[in-house]
């Protein structure tokens, strides 16, 4: 017993002699002196020895186990440190700053136009994102078996309920809940049953515009379309309506800003047969028949509305090449905004 205990004393020196790092010492330490090392086991092993055998043996180990203790001081002091504490550690470096969360792009934008409209006088509005029929479409003089209920390919929850397709809803919903004047704006999500790709997605948002008011013209609602997109675009937008059919506007135009990264020239942004424009929102006069299906006079009361996608103005103002960016919600295209 007393040999074996001095050759292990013998062995485990000059394995701490001969340790080159801190893991090699770090395993040294673990055969010789760790919880279940050969002289662990031997000490607590004493017991069953008998009595005359058991000093003898159990003070030789001892000092094996302190000896190979000054063994294990020795070697750390002379791998230093690092034996201890893993690799050295540089206190130039310049520190790694944590990374910090934003707002979502969207988020952000829409934030952006509610102030703009604000500081025009608008409140802002909510509607539900599932609507019944009346509100989709009915009230906004889109009659059941008119043909415009196929131009926006709607998801349907069941016959009388669907995701919203358009923002449009929300006025119907406003003007049935208070009387004139009304001026409000409503951003929100819609839905569609579209193919996706890099320009179309079954989810996107709006921000829908509506005044109400005695004598509003049309030379109102390009005033306002004029303000906003030079708010949103820049000072030097210039801006152009074209005739353009909704089944809730009378008259209805499409709103298009001069094409900003060709100036007019025609790029592969605005595309060969714009022109040189790129079309941004939709917009028009209040349709009598809205009127009349909320309880509003048409006598009496005139109105302009408006639709923006926010997809399309963020994608024209960032340079976001692909609708599907927005949503895949990849940090490396999240952290450039
Ligand atoms: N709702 C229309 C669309 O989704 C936009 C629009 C809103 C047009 C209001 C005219 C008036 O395309």
């Amino acid at each position: 017993m007393i040999e074996r205990i001095d050759a292990l004393r013998a062995e485990g020196e000059r394995a701490f002699a001969s340790a080159g790092s801190g893991a090699d010492l770090e395993a040294v330490r673990v055969r010789f002196l760790g919880r279940k090392s050969d002289l662990t086991l031997l000490l607590r092993g004493l017991k069953d020895l008998p009595p005359d055998e058991r000093a003898a043996v159990g003070a030789r180990a001892n000092e094996a186990r302190v000896h190979l203790e000054g063994c294990l001081a020795a070697a750390e002091a002379r791998l230093g440190a690092s034996a201890v504490s893993g690799p050295a550690r540089d206190v130039t470096l310049p520190g790694r700053r944590p990374r910090v969360g934003r707002r979502h792009l969207i988020a952000s934008v829409l934030e952006e136009i509610e102030t703009i409209f604000h500081g025009l006088g608008f409140s802002i509005a909510q509607g539900p994102d599932v609507e019944n029929d009346w509100h989709a479409f009915t009230a906004l003089n889109i009659p059941e078996g008119h043909p415009a209920r196929a131009a926006t390919d709607t998801f349907y929850l069941s016959p009388g309920a669907c995701m919203r397709p358009q923002t449009s809803s929300v006025q119907i919903r406003v003007m049935e809940a208070q009387p004139p004047p009304v001026r409000i704006i409503c951003p929100g999500r819609v839905y569609r049953n579209e193919a996706v790709d890099a320009t179309h997605h079954f989810e996107f948002h709006q921000v829908e515009g509506l005044y109400v008011d005695r004598d509003v013209s049309l030379a109102d609602l390009k005033g306002i379309l004029d303000r906003f997109l030079k708010e949103f675009f820049g000072a030097e937008t210039v801006i152009r309506f074209a005739p353009s059919y909704y089944p809730f506007v009378e008259p209805g135009a499409s709103v298009d800003i001069r094409c900003f990264f060709c100036g007019g020239k025609g790029c592969n942004v605005c595309g060969p047969l714009s022109g040189g424009w790129l079309e941004v929102l939709g917009a028009g006069m209040v349709h009598p028949n809205v009127f009349r299906a909320v309880g509003y006079d048409p006598e009496v009361w005139t109105g302009y509305a408006f639709g923006v996608g926010v997809e399309r103005l963020i994608m024209l103002r960032h340079g976001v090449p692909d609708i599907r960016m927005f949503y895949q919600n990849d940090c490396r295209v999240l952290r450039q905004f």
